[in-house]
């Protein structure tokens, strides 16, 4: 299938191209141009993550490729267009902000697509296609190669505009995935490319502290180092940024990242609210149970340390159920 495959990055790239045309250049795509703009991205930034817009009439894109000698199947299948019920091919996107998504390579293999009218959904994906396989890739991943190879990290973050600001604000190892916890896919992807650390940077909400989780445990099982910066609640880091400017980010956010453990212990004071007082017995238990799974007996022993000194516990109480726990374990 190597022909039904070069023809799908071929009618990718052209969608590309027509929909960013259509935002920089035509009346159809002013309103996204301006939004975009108002969100804060320069030019120079849409054309780097050449984003586009698809108008609202849902025919330019597909007559453009069909005049390209492109097949209606062929089309369809890439995820671009669709057949109306009396048998017409019609744009799949229309009216939205496109967002391309590249491969490790860079091309497009398919797209992201924002609603600017408050549509539900706000984003929709191209559907898996022979090339788009939503879970082995990394939105960012071909822009941020250079930054994670110098760098040694990479920021893993939740979204489009999140990746887009980091860069624009020349923190170019940043990268997302879109939206879902991580896949084992992904995970293999930064294990090859990170020799430092990945910093989980997720949004402030509950999805994002649910993702965060979920994140910590597959990057841990397949033994990348990580840290974890944290959001001020409902902000994310776009709008941080855009809110803050970048140094304050910096600093305050990204430079504050702490170990996956110190994250899962901070986590777990907000299950115990009385953690200082009277739930403070019941929180101890639950860390000691979230220790035992560090594999590092360097970082489970100074966290032991911490919560010795910080609840007042001696510290061989709280190692005695920690070494009881972690023989259990194995
Ligand atoms: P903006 O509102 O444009 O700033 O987007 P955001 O990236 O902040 O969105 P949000 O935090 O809600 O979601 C994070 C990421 O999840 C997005 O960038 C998308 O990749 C994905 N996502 C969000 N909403 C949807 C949705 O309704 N459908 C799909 N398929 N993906 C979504
Ligand atoms: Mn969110
Ligand atoms: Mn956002
Ligand atoms: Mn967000
Ligand atoms: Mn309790």
């Amino acid at each position: 299938d190597r022909k039904l495959r070069a023809q799908l990055y071929e009618v990718n790239a052209l969608a590309t191209k027509l929909y960013n045309h259509i935002l920089m250049n035509h009346p159809a795509g002013a309103q996204g141009l301006s939004y975009l703009l108002e969100r804060g991205l320069t030019k120079k930034t849409i054309a780097q993550f050449q984003l586009g817009y698809s108008p609202a009439n849902g025919r330019d894109l597909v007559q453009f490729l069909r005049k390209r000698g492109f097949s209606v199947d062929l089309i369809v299948q890439a995820g671009l267009g669709l057949i109306s019920s009396d048998g017409e091919l019609f744009d799949r996107f229309r009216n939205r902000v496109m967002f391309p998504i590249a491969d490790l390579q860079g091309r497009t293999i398919g797209f992201g697509a924002r609603t600017l009218t408050g549509d539900d959904p706000k984003y929709i994906n191209t559907q898996e296609t022979p090339i788009f396989r939503k879970g082995n890739i990394l939105y960012g991943y071909a822009l941020a190669r250079q930054g994670i190879r110098k760098t040694g990290k990479a920021v893993l973050l939740e979204g489009y505009m999140d990746v887009i600001a980091l860069h624009q604000h020349g923190i170019t190892h940043a990268i997302a995935s879109l939206g879902t916890a991580l896949t084992t896919e992904q995970a293999a992807i930064l294990r090859r490319a990170v020799a430092d650390e990945v910093i989980l940077l997720y949004d402030g909400d509950s999805a994002g502290q649910k993702a965060t989780q979920k994140s910590i445990e597959i990057l841990r099982d397949m033994d990348i180092p990580i840290r974890v910066a944290q959001m001020p609640q409902d902000v994310d880091p776009d709008e941080a940024i855009r809110k803050q400017g970048v140094d304050a980010f910096r600093s305050d956010v990204l430079d504050k990242a702490v170990s996956a453990l110190e994250y899962q212990l901070i986590q777990l004071t907000h299950k115990h609210p009385q953690h200082m007082t009277t739930d403070r017995i019941d929180y101890l238990r639950d860390a000691i149970s979230i220790l035992a799974l560090e594999e590092s007996s360097i970082e489970r022993e100074a966290m032991a340390e911490w919560l010795s000194k910080t609840y007042a516990i001696s510290l061989a109480a709280l190692k005695d159920d920690l070494n009881t726990q972690v023989r259990l374990k194995s």
